[in-house]
């Protein structure tokens, strides 16, 4: 039985993802890396430097640059994304996911957060939806990044339940493979011909309820 959800943030509990590819779509401006809807997709839920690596691996770029000047390029996409984020308020929450997150708090499920993302503390606290959390892996203790299962592992551990009592919410292809890989149920949000391999898909947030998921996993 499920006893625990482990959340992707980006894009599943916020349109953040819609900033993180702006700030990124700069960025590939700038270093002349030619942007795609199929870039974006892949960047979703990769880490900063990972990402960053990947576009100018794209671009054909990958030797260009020194760690230090990566480094650099890393922390201007973040500046640049943090500017977004300050504008950010409840109406980035995706539709329904409070109704879903206090549904489950009500139910009496445990809840984690398996963010790459460095900002996923500030994002929720700024959406006032940090107390729905009782824990969270934090992505700097990690040694390998979505698809590596080490994530979503982590995410049942922090909340001290075994993988095949939790389930884990991703609109991400390699989030999907994360959970999977951990032997969790996966939740896919999205395109269900990009995030193949999930147990259950919704094509949106909004389809997200108790009684939809109760009745796709029976
Ligand atoms: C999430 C997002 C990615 C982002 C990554 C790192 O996985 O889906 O787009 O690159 O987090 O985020 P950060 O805020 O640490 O740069
Ligand atoms: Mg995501």
């Amino acid at each position: 039985d499920i006893k625990g959800f482990v959340f992707d943030l980006d894009g599943v509990i916020a349109d953040t993802s819609v900033y993180h590819s702006q700030a990124w779509h700069q960025l590939a401006d700038e270093l002349g890396v030619a942007w795609s809807e199929e870039l974006a997709d892949n960047l979703k839920g990769v880490s900063r430097m990972d990402s960053l690596n990947l576009i100018l691996k794209t671009g054909g770029k990958e030797n260009d640059y020194t760690e230090a000047e990566k480094e650099a390029y890393a922390t201007k996409k973040n500046t640049n994304y943090l500017n977004l984020l300050k504008g950010m308020d409840k109406t980035a929450i995706l539709p329904g996911i409070e109704a879903f997150l206090a549904d489950l708090a009500k139910h009496g499920y445990r809840l984690s957060l398996a963010s790459a993302s460095k900002n996923s503390p500030l994002v929720l606290e700024q959406l006032g939806l940090a107390h729905y959390f009782e824990a969270r892996v934090d992505p700097a203790t990690l040694k390998h990044g979505k698809p590596d299962p080490e994530i979503f592992a982590r995410g049942a551990e922090v909340l001290g339940l075994k993988p095949e009592e939790c389930a884990g919410v991703e609109d991400a292809k390699v989030g999907i493979q994360s959970i999977n890989g951990a032997g969790e149920t996966s939740i896919g949000i999205g395109d269900p011909a990009i995030l193949t391999g999930a147990d259950v898909n919704f094509k949106s947030t909004s389809e997200l309820t108790l009684a939809n998921l109760e009745a796709a996993l029976a």
